[in-house]
């Protein structure tokens, strides 16, 4: 007759092992952050004001930023940096608007500052991400390492 294969004290300790992995990988994810590689990132002051103009005329309604917001418009994550198009033309779309988009009426300091915030959300990372730099334990390393 075999002996049973695990016997109480077994399971014991099989029980506090996956506790303990459980802190030290909660543990892990908690102190690791994943990392904004670019100074860019930092909000200066014209960005600042452009985010409250940003809120102020409530461009969220119809755009996206990583994927979330209204769905009229594009996402906007990556407008200052996409290929064809840039600082200068978001500028230009924000003043005149399209057939599609509404001027709003903005002045070009304005439109400057939405364009400094654009800027800024643009160089935290890319959207949709499309190399994904996972640590172990599944937290990103970075979003911010797309060749662009
Ligand atoms: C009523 C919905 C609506 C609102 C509000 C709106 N937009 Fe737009 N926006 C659009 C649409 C639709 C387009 C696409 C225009 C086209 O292709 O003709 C667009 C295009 C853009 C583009 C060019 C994006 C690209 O990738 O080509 C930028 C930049 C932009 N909008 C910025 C803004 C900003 C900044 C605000 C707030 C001041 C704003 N929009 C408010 C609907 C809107």
């Amino acid at each position: 007759m075999t002996a049973p294969a695990f016997t109480a004290r077994h399971r014991r300790t099989i029980f506090m092992v996956l506790v303990a992995l459980f802190g030290v990988q909660s543990v892990i994810t908690y102190t690791t952050a994943t990392t904004v590689g670019d100074e860019r990132a930092t909000y200066n002051e014209a960005s600042v004001r452009g985010a409250d103009l940003y809120r102020e005329f409530n461009c969220t309604a119809c755009h996206q930023f990583y994927g979330l917001g209204g769905y009229m418009g594009p996402d906007l994550t990556n407008v200052t940096s996409a290929p064809g198009k840039g600082p200068d033309f978001a500028k230009g779309i924000i003043l005149h608007g399209t057939q599609r988009m509404p001027a709003r009426g903005l002045t070009p300091q304005q439109a400057d500052d939405i364009v400094a915030f654009l800027q800024a959300v643009d160089a935290t990372g890319t959207y949709p991400i499309r190399h994904i730099d996972l640590t172990p334990w599944g937290t990103y390393r970075s979003m911010h390492d797309d060749a662009r």
